[in-house]
């Protein structure tokens, strides 16, 4: 085969081994608590308003996708520590080109990561949206983890027997719930 032959199947190779890897990493957030959807503007602008946090405090997005919600929050509030983590690198990688183009951005830490695996106690908030189906196993997390004054706040579904210390609705999008981290220990 000519030099240009090879070129070209190992450019193919690296292409399909890139997108299946991607599709992988896609489907690996699915199994194990959500599928990514992003998060409307609705709901980005509505959550970067009402969440109640210092201009300093640290705020993990758990499943943060290409980081809608944490660029909407950092351009409220630009000192926030925002940390977004996901599995799925290709929205990953968006939030990560969107953060080199803009200054404010720059101090948005993206963890390539399965939430589960990591620790959240610094956290002074949490943003959540994933299905229910996970939430046993979410919310067992929070309950070991979480400072009781830590707030989180999980999109479209609240979690079941828990009553929410307020409840962010969002006309023509899906409502947000908040919670306080000492909730997820005393279970109510
Ligand atoms: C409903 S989407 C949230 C999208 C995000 N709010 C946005 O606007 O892009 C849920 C995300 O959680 C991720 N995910 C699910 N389980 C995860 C886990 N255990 N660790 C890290 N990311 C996870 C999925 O890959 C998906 O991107």
């Amino acid at each position: 085969m000519t030099t240009m032959g090879w070129a070209v199947v190992i450019i193919y190779a690296v292409t399909i081994t890139v997108v299946v890897f991607g599709l992988l990493s896609l489907a690996y957030g699915s199994h194990l608590a959500a599928p990514w959807v992003p998060s409307g503007r609705a709901e980005r602008e509505a959550i970067a308003e009402a969440l109640p946090v210092s201009e300093t405090a640290t705020v993990y997005d758990l499943g943060c996708g290409n980081g809608g919600v944490l660029f909407a929050l950092l351009d409220r509030h630009p000192g926030v520590r925002a940390v977004g983590c996901d599995v799925a690198w290709p929205p990953l990688l968006v939030a990560a080109f969107r953060r080199l183009l803009h200054r404010r951005y720059r101090g948005l830490r993206l963890v390539w990561a399965d939430y589960f695996r990591r620790q959240i106690g610094e956290a002074d908030a949490v943003l959540l949206y994933a299905l229910r189906r996970s939430y046993p196993r979410i919310m067992n997390k929070f309950s070991t983890e979480l400072r009781p004054d830590a707030w989180v706040a999980v999109e479209r579904w609240p979690f079941p027997g828990l009553v929410p210390a307020k409840t962010l609705r969002v006309p023509g999008g899906h409502d947000w719930f908040l919670y306080r981290g000492g909730q997820f220990r005393t279970g109510v």
